[in-house]
C-alpha cells in the first residue's frame, strides 16, 4: 500500500504544478454566496482522474468540479476516490496563499488513505488508515497543549449563508478561550495544520465530502479527534459540519 500512496503524491505533486504554472484563469459562479470554479479546477480534475485511474483502476470517482457531485451507492461499495483538485479557489483565484490539492482513497466508504498537497511550500501530507499522518515522509503529530495556549482556525462555511450567525456566534465565544483565531480559505489545509501543530482547533459548520475526506484522516492519524459539531463521527458520505482538536484538547469546547 505504501506504493499506491507514493504514486497518489506523485500525481498529486504534478497537479501542484499545474496549479503553479496557471495564470488569469477563466472563473465561473457556482450556486451559493461566491462560490467559484476557475478552468484550472476543472483542468486538474481531469488530470488527476486520468492518472489516479491508472493506480486504482477499479476506483470510482467523487470530485468537486464534474457536476455529478453527489455521493452515490456504487461509491460506498469498494475504492472511490474522493477528490477536490483546488481546496481553497476563493484563495487561488485571488492570488492568496494557500490552495491545495486533496485526494482521499475510501474503501468500503471508509477512509483509508489521504494525500493533501500545498505547492506553493511544497507541503506533502499523506495518511494510511492506522498507520499514522506524515508530512513529506516524517511523522507528524497534532499538539499536546491545550487550547488556551494555542491558535485555532475555522471556516466561514461561505456557500451557506443561514449558517453565518452560528458561526460567528461561535468564533465570538471560542476567542477567549485560545490564543487567537485565524482563517485560512482551505479545510484541508486547516485539518493538516491542526495535524502537525501548527493549531489547536479547526471547525466549521458545514463543508462537502470532497472538502474534509483526506484531511480529516490525515488529522485523525495525527492523534487529533475529528466529529461533527455534536461529537458524533464523521459519515464520509457527504456534506456535515465539522470539529477537528488536537491530542492536547479532551473535549470539544462549549461553543456551538
Ligand atoms: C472551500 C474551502 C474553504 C471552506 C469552504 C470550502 P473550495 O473549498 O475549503 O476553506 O470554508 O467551506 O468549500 O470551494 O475552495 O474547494
Amino acid at each position: 500500500m505504501d506504493k499506491i500512496l507514493e504514486d497518489i503524491g506523485l500525481v498529486a505533486r504534478k497537479a501542484g504544478k499545474i496549479m503553479l504554472e496557471a495564470s488569469n484563469p477563466k472563473v465561473m459562479e457556482k450556486s451559493g454566496h461566491a462560490n467559484f470554479c476557475t478552468e484550472t479546477d476543472e483542468k486538474i480534475q481531469a488530470f488527476l482522474i486520468d492518472n489516479l485511474s491508472s493506480i486504482c483502476p477499479e476506483a470510482s470517482f467523487l470530485g468537486e468540479e464534474d457536476g455529478q457531485d453527489v455521493f452515490t451507492a456504487k461509491m460506498s461499495r469498494g475504492f472511490c476516490f474522493v477528490i477536490d483538485p483546488i481546496d481553497g479557489t476563493s484563495n487561488f483565484i485571488f492570488a492568496y496563499r494557500p490552495s491545495v490539492i486533496s485526494i482521499a482513497l475510501l474503501k468500503d466508504g471508509r477512509p483509508y488513505l489521504g494525500v493533501v498537497y500545498n505547492p506553493f511550500d511544497e507541503m506533502m501530507f499523506t495518511a494510511q488508515s492506522g498507520k499514522g499522518a506524515y508530512l513529506n515522509g516524517e511523522p507528524v503529530m497534532s499538539s499536546k497543549a491545550p487550547l488556551s495556549e494555542s491558535l485555532t482556525v475555522f471556516g466561514t462555511a461561505p456557500y451557506y449563508e443561514e449558517l453565518r450567525d452560528q458561526t460567528f456566534d461561535a468564533v465570538k465565544k471560542l476567542m477567549p478561550l485560545c490564543v487567537d483565531v485565524r482563517r485560512s480559505g482551505t479545510a484541508a489545509w486547516d485539518m493538516c495544520c491542526v495535524a502537525c501543530g501548527r493549531c489547536s482547533l479547526y471547525f466549521e459548520l458545514k463543508i462537502q465530502l470532497w472538502d474534509y475526506a483526506a484531511g480529516a484522516l490525515i488529522a485523525s492519524e495525527a492523534g487529533c479527534s475529528v466529529a461533527d459539531i455534536e461529537g458524533k463521527p464523521l459519515s464520509y458520505s457527504g456534506a456535515s459540519s465539522i470539529v477537528c482538536i488536537s491530542q492536547g484538547i479532551r473535549q470539544i469546547p462549549d461553543i456551538f
